[in-house]
């Protein structure tokens, strides 16, 4: 998040004779953007997973069920694949048996908003 990094080199610049305060300016502007990034994250769930997947993650949706899609609340279906494997599915999508599944968001998330999703989709395991 550009936004965020550069908030956090202006207070900075405005503490660095502050050594004290710089860490406090920016442990606080880490944690502004860290909830920032967190509640998009919720946000992104609800508008464009939401659908197949549900709310709480479990795919008890109409798409979901027709699709068979894994409760992703369960802890063995969250063993079952990598942060790295949920990012690069996120991105590209999945496919199966020549047929396009879950929708690419590649074009639609940066790295970091991709990143944020995948530490939301483990929250969901209960
Ligand atoms: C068109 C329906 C659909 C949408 C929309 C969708 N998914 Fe999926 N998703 C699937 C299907 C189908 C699978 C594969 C079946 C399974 O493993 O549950 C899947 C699997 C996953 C997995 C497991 C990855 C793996 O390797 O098994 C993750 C994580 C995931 N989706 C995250 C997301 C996120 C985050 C979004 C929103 C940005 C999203 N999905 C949107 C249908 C969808």
């Amino acid at each position: 998040m550009p936004g965020c990094l550069l908030i956090g080199n202006i207070m900075k610049i405005k503490t660095q004779a502050l050594l004290k305060t710089t860490v406090v300016a920016a442990l606080f502007a880490g944690a502004l953007c860290w909830s920032a990034a967190a509640g998009e994250a919720t946000q992104n769930w609800d508008a464009n997973c939401a659908a197949c997947h549900g709310k709480d993650g479990k795919g008890q949706t109409k798409i979901g069920q027709k699709l068979g899609i894994k409760d992703l609340t369960d802890a063995k279906v969250q063993a079952s694949f990598t942060d790295a494997e949920a990012a690069k599915d996120i991105k590209e999508g999945i496919t199966a048996d020549g047929r396009k599944k879950m929708k690419a968001f590649g074009d639609k998330f940066s790295d970091d908003e991709v990143k944020a999703l995948v530490a939301y989709v483990r929250g969901l395991k209960q």
